[in-house]
């Protein structure tokens, strides 16, 4: 079977979306289904290319079990090709990655992480960014991306398998 490929994307490609592969990661490995997964991250803004993730989300997700190793990267033209699921952490990093896409195919690849989070639906539709935020914000996004990662990857379960 072609694997599934899912790209993870925010603004810094050091918070929000390294955390979500991380958890994806995670979740695909607990079910031994790595083989049938492909799974990255990528950010809209290039200043933080190279580095690994934030120290404070480090941190914050090495609590929880998650080791964190990305290094950041700008999306670029071909991810719009390769990747067959985009999900965008919130409204400003989907109208960015709306207009870098090449062809409404591309368009029809990006989704909202938001849509995927149910537990904390009502106090959240997208995953806010934790950067200028102490503790509570990397929490909250962890919080928020385990919940949504865990509904897309039922959902990817439910119509790919
Ligand atoms: P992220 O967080 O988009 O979740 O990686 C940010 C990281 C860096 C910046 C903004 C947000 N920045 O402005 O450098």
């Amino acid at each position: 079977m072609e694997k599934i490929k899912i790209l993870f994307v925010c603004l810094g490609n050091i918070c929000r979306s390294p955390a979500a592969e991380g958890v994806m990661k995670r979740l695909v490995e607990d079910r031994n289904l790595s083989h049938l997964f492909e799974i990255d991250s990528a950010g809209t803004y290039s200043g933080h290319h190279g580095q690994l993730p934030d120290p404070r989300m480090r941190r914050h997700a090495s609590r929880r079990g998650y080791d964190l190793t990305h290094r950041a990267r700008p999306i670029g033209a071909d991810d719009f090709e390769y990747f067959d699921i985009i999900v965008a952490m919130d409204e400003s990093n989907r109208r960015t990655l709306m207009r870098l896409a090449a062809s409404p195919e591309q368009e029809s690849k990006i989704v909202m992480m938001g849509d995927y989070i149910v537990k904390l639906r009502a106090h959240y539709d997208y995953v806010p960014d934790p950067y200028y935020e102490g503790a509570e914000g990397f929490e909250l996004a962890l919080d928020l991306l385990e919940d949504a990662c865990g509904n897309l990857f039922d959902e990817i379960l439910n119509n790919k398998l």
